[in-house]
């Protein structure tokens, strides 16, 4: 027997019910469903639109449900739809009429948006404290580099000497703002949408403030229709982790790249690698990759919510029930990745002594040259002529500027004088640069203090 079963002569085709079910997905917003349940019967209760006795009884009820389910003693029913149903269907046969004075003012249109804000709510938080410790991380790698010297790269070609730390901090910088979109995405989520009814609001005098307030919203939906048929902040929740996945990628790539070979500049633990089933010799980094991988299953479920909600008209659509499978994955894959991503990055092993030589081999000090000769007088185009032909001459010898005599110099430049070799030593070249946001060790150290001061507000 259905519960919306009163104007129907036959029952629904097997297959349809299939098709319309919902359970095996949206069973997991079981624990918002029932909170959300006791929160609208205790204010029917409280506002006289049902007995006191029967909110009780009803609240009591739908409490021993709730820890029946978590004990793994109730079983959901495809033939009951959805969520909603089955518990609403299993209140019932525990307490007969007055189980079924609970949907009062209330619609499932609302109840779905309810569910799914308060259960998005959790996810954000949890994924933010993910992040949290993400950055810990990275701020750790940080502090424990702040003078290997590494090259810095521009078109992926060796560009200037910077710090492991200061590349680091980059990413810290991208996860601090994933933080700051979450939160500020997690405001709109945190709005409670129960008395918008079907659609339409309700004639019953509901007091929505009071359910608000009880399962801890900062405000209520302020159009019926909206109220029902919004499913933005699950967009945006999942534009948020869309945006967290592709920093996650290019991180990824980076770590990939850098335990190659012909990089060498890190290795990966041996418990975050695998290995070969043919070739003995390799150590794949399998972690990283997955997580790059999994980047692109993101972006799908992204596209896959802007493109259901695309052009529906107002208000509440069984295709926004397509809602709940995308944006699950899209949360779930992202709280996956994270902590191994985390455990991975902590556990690496640094090669400085190949980003040194990385930073050494590839005129990253050629800036530092044409600033030299800058600071000599020389204006800029004309040094940045001097430094290249000095490159190309020092290519040709297959040797470092550095490793050029005072008259060699000379015959590039009358100004080029003997602190020439400490001007444009690579750890000159880092310590140089020491305007805020730069990579000398004073610039990096102040701003590991304020992303720990922005991670310990959460
Ligand atoms: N299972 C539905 C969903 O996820 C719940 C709302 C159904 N409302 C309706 N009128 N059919 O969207």
């Amino acid at each position: 027997m259905k519960l919306w079963g009163g104007r129907f002569e036959k029952s629904t085709d097997k297959l349809v019910d299939d098709f319309n079910s919902s359970i095996s997905f949206d069973c997991r917003l079981y624990r918002q469903d029932i909170l959300g349940s006791i929160a609208h019967s205790r204010m029917l209760g409280k506002c006289g639109i049902i007995s006191v006795e029967d909110s009780a009884l009803i609240q009591k009820t739908l409490a021993e449900i709730l820890s029946d389910i978590e004990k793994g003693l109730v079983e959901f029913e495809v033939d009951a739809e959805d969520i909603h149903m089955n518990i609403e269907k299993i209140l019932i046969s525990r307490i007969g009429d007055v189980g079924k004075r609970l949907h009062t003012g209330r619609s499932r249109n609302d109840q779905v948006a309810l569910d799914i804000r308060m259960y998005l709510r959790d996810e954000s938080a949890s994924v933010t404290e993910m992040l949290v410790s993400l950055g810990k991380t990275i701020i750790d790698t940080a502090k424990s580099s702040l003078d290997i010297i590494m090259p810095g790269y521009t078109h992926l070609q060796r560009a200037q000497p910077i710090t492991l730390a200061h590349h680091m901090m980059a990413y810290l910088q991208m996860f601090k703002r994933d933080i700051e979109r979450l939160s500020d995405c997690a405001r709109r989520i945190n709005v409670m949408p129960l008395g918008s009814g079907a659609l339409a609001g309700t004639t019953y005098a509901l007091d929505r403030q009071m359910v608000a307030d009880e399962l801890g919203f900062a405000a209520i939906t302020e159009n019926s229709l909206d109220g029902v048929s919004d499913r933005d902040f699950a967009i945006e929740l999942a534009s948020c982790l869309s945006i967290i996945m592709m920093h996650l990628s290019r991180f990824s790539e980076e770590l990939i790249m850098w335990s190659s070979h012909e990089f060498g500049f890190v290795e990966m633990d041996d418990a975050y690698s695998t290995g070969s089933s043919i070739m003995p010799q390799k150590k794949n980094p399998d972690v990283a990759e997955l997580v790059r991988g999994k980047t692109g299953r993101v972006y799908g479920d992204l596209m896959a919510l802007l493109t259901v909600m695309k052009s529906l008209p107002l208000a509440y659509n069984k295709d926004m029930q397509e809602d709940k499978e995308a944006i699950f994955d899209a949360v779930d894959t992202v709280k996956m990745c994270l902590p191994v991503f985390t455990r991975m990055l902590a556990t690496i092993k640094i090669r400085s002594e190949n980003m040194y030589r990385a930073a050494q081999g590839g005129f990253t000090n050629a800036t530092d040259v044409a600033d030299y000769l800058v600071k000599k007088g020389i204006p800029f185009r004309n040094a940045h002529e001097i430094t290249g032909k000095m490159v190309l001459y020092c290519i040709d010898r297959g040797k470092p500027i550095d490793d050029l005599s005072m008259e060699e110099f000379k015959s590039f430049s009358e100004n080029i004088q003997q602190d020439i070799y400490t001007e444009i030593s690579l750890e000159k070249c880092v310590s140089g640069r020491g305007l805020p946001g730069g990579p000398s060790r004073e610039s990096v150290l102040k701003s590991i203090e304020n992303a720990e001061k922005f991670l310990s507000m959460f």
